[in-house]
């Protein structure tokens, strides 16, 4: 098998440590293991008595119960745990689709989507947004898609990279278009649990559709990459246990240390949480604001959920010469749209850390020479 090289990932490699300013990171701000193990009593004697051996290749069972409380009728047997969501992608990819299947993969999306597939002899079908039609997903045309080889239809939301949340009828229907072809569907729902009204949180593709895969992870909402711990809920126990036979050839299980302080931070979510979307509700009110000041400079639409946008420069044909002269002169890191393989002009920002603040006034700073 060979995958094209994963461009933003390459791209993170090259910059995301020597950057002074990350003001693209799709996470929210992490937690110090201190942090973590002070949620709860006795967590930290609990940490260090724990033993390193092999785990349960499900995952813990402690652990799937918890991830499995997360959605509304789903068990624990529904629950596979992996390395990050990144590991979960490739092994559905490989393990649940063959060469020749047809899927059918919203886009501008996180490359490993479309690629793992594409790379394992499927045909893939991009179902193309933009900012011009506010990134709406179109279900006829959806349809007209759909042919005897299509397997499955992959999609994620809230959207990385415009923060863009599908309205629950629309989400519906797509599903209800899965069902009748018998077709996966594939739910990145890794952004999850960072709508900013709660009201328009979408049903998890498990919940509402028997062969729906909703992946999940520590990564984003709750502000744990370095765990490098993600999952896959799903009620078709034919998907998981083809998924399990090619995690045995992947990583076998988890590492034990990021299960306890997964369940650990799962146990504290609440709090979590709350400080992840404050911490995105304050930097939003000031990426506003400096929107508002340049105007005349990019497009910007406000998204509805997540840690990330995708504005765009006016005064350009692409934001490429934009990034690099930030990243030159103020160290300032922002992924060009082009990494995407999106309209060029876009690029993507992340304002869940707490030193956004910092990293913007240096954009407003370099902007001072447009003016
Ligand atoms: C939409 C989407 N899916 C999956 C992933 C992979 O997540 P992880 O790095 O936690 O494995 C990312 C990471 O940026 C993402 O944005």
């Amino acid at each position: 098998m060979k995958v094209e090289p994963f461009a933003l990932e390459r791209f993170f490699a090259r910059h995301e440590f020597s950057a002074r300013h990350v003001l693209c990171a799709s996470d929210c701000e992490t937690f110090s293991l201190g942090e973590l193990l002070a949620m709860d009593p006795g967590a930290a004697e609990a940490f260090s008595a724990l033993r390193l051996g092999y785990t349960e290749t499900a995952g813990n069972p402690d652990l799937r119960l918890e991830i499995a409380s997360l959605y509304e009728g789903i068990s624990a047997d529904d629950i596979l745990v992996f390395a990050g969501a990144e590991e979960a992608i490739f092994v559905f990819m490989n393990a649940v689709l063959k060469a020749g299947d047809h899927l059918i993969v919203q886009t501008p999306c996180y490359q490993s989507l479309s690629a793992v597939a594409a790379a394992a002899g499927c045909r893939v079908t991009r179902w193309e947004t933009s900012v011009g039609q506010g990134w709406v997903l179109d279900a006829d045309w959806l349809d007209g898609q759909v042919t005897d080889s299509t397997r499955a239809v992959v999609v994620n939301f809230p959207h990385n990279p415009s923060g863009y949340l599908l309205q629950a009828d629309r989400f519906e229907r797509i599903t209800a278009i899965a069902r009748r072809s018998g077709l996966f569907l594939f739910s990145d729902e890794v952004y999850r649990f960072l709508e900013y009204k709660t009201e328009n949180r979408l049903p998890a593709a498990c919940e509402i559709y028997e062969n729906g895969v909703s992946l999940g992870v520590m990564s984003k909402a709750f502000g744990l990459a370095g765990l490098r711990l993600g999952w896959v809920a799903c009620r078709n126990h034919e998907v998981l246990r083809a998924m399990a036979e090619l995690k045995d050839y992947t990583t076998i299980c988890t590492a034990a240390p990021s299960e306890f302080l997964s369940l650990l931070a799962l146990r504290h979510r609440k709090k979590i949480l709350e400080r992840n979307l404050a911490i995105i509700g304050s930097n939003l009110e000031y990426l506003d604001a400096f929107f508002e000041t340049q105007r005349r400079f990019f497009t910007w639409q406000r998204p509805q959920a997540g840690p990330v946008a995708f504005p765009a420069v006016t005064f350009a044909g692409n934001s490429d010469d934009f990034c690099a002269e930030l990243m030159q002169t103020y160290g300032v890191l922002l992924l060009p749209g082009r990494l995407f393989a999106a309209e060029p002009r876009h690029f993507r920002i992340g304002f869940g850390r707490r030193d956004f603040r910092q990293g913007l006034d240096k954009i407003s700073e370099y902007m001072k020479k447009y003016i």
